[in-house]
């Protein structure tokens, strides 16, 4: 029996490096077999503390609920997954991540009016700012209610679709590790074969579900970690790379924190003050969102009782041994 014969692969050239007698010829012969040098290289590698293209950055929700508004009458829900606005960081080249590995967004879903279900591998997080009674988020086919101050989990791969059964619009800020996974590579996002997930199942105790009025009191009842500050972290349900703590401030309240290897946005939940995050202040009030890019000092003063949200990734720089403080 005769076996095909493979036909030969075509060898490059063999490239004469004994010819090279100055180091701009090496270079140029080391561009005919894809090698760069590691000796001369325009840009280190590696180097000794971390480089922060991110800057610090402050998004009002006053600005978001008003575009958003308008949106409800230009944008049906059937033309974009979803009508949100994408808290894209500052920055030259960046069109998408509110800092390195997390992005924020803020959300409308009118009254009467559902998003369809998908599912995707990124986890993601949503703070609800204002919504009535009978405004949902469908998790693997279970009716979440949505309240203004709770906050819900949509891990990696579940289903999660969105009705508002009331009769005011809705917003919430989304918080997704979309980012982390685009640098990584393993997307996958579909469709629920129904559009919206049908079901008529509402879990008041779900895992997914923090709700303001269990959470806050907890927290007020938490030992301070700075005169006027507590905080709590939002568990046990966990998502992989990101967490959530609430952190309470009383009215005049300082809390100032050293900079460390984690990215942070945080959520006004409640109250207001102003920020100092490496050289840029920001006055925040109820529903805004700012951006605190790894290892930038900053500190928080509130100007009257200020509840915030923190979603930081540190769980995942824990688990890769890269957490660390200044
Ligand atoms: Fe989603």
């Amino acid at each position: 029996m005769n076996m095909p014969v493979t036909p030969a692969f075509p060898e490059a050239a063999a490239v004469d490096f004994d010819a090279a007698t100055d180091l701009d010829t090496l270079y140029g012969l080391l561009d005919q077999v894809q090698m760069k040098n590691g000796w001369a290289k325009p840009t280190p590698s590696i180097y000794p503390e971390p480089k922060q293209p991110f800057v610090p950055a402050h998004w009002r929700y006053a600005d978001a609920h008003a575009a958003l508004h308008v949106a409800g009458g230009l944008v049906a829900t059937e033309w974009a997954e979803r009508r949100n606005l994408i808290m894209a960081n500052p920055i030259p080249g960046n069109d998408y991540a509110t800092v390195r590995t997390l992005v924020g967004a803020y959300q409308m879903v009118k009254g009467g009016e559902t998003a369809r279900s998908h599912r995707h591998t990124p986890n993601a997080m949503r703070v609800v700012l204002d919504a009535a009674p009978r405004t949902f988020t469908i998790v693997d086919g279970k009716k979440i209610p949505m309240l203004p101050g709770d906050v819900l989990l949509t891990p990696n791969w579940g289903y999660h679709g969105h009705a508002n059964e009331s009769s005011e619009d809705a917003y919430w800020i989304d918080v997704l590790d979309a980012p982390l996974v685009q640098h990584l590579g393993p997307m996958f996002f579909n469709v629920h074969p129904d559009g919206i997930e049908k079901t008529d199942i509402v879990d008041q105790q779900s895992p997914m579900r923090f709700a303001h009025a269990e959470y806050k009191p907890r927290l007020l009842a938490s030992p301070e970690v700075a005169p006027g500050v507590r905080s709590l972290v939002l568990g046990p349900a966990q998502l992989t790379t990101f967490d959530r703590v609430v952190i309470h401030l009383a009215g005049s309240a300082a809390w100032t924190c050293r900079r460390n290897t984690a990215n942070l946005i945080f959520n006004v939940i409640e109250g207001s003050g102003v920020s100092t995050i490496g050289d840029r202040t920001f006055h925040w009030q109820r529903g805004d969102m700012f951006a605190v890019p790894s290892w930038i000092d900053h500190s928080h003063v509130a100007s009257e009782d200020a509840l915030l949200l923190r979603v930081s990734d540190e769980p995942l720089m824990r688990m890769l041994g890269w957490f660390r403080s200044a």
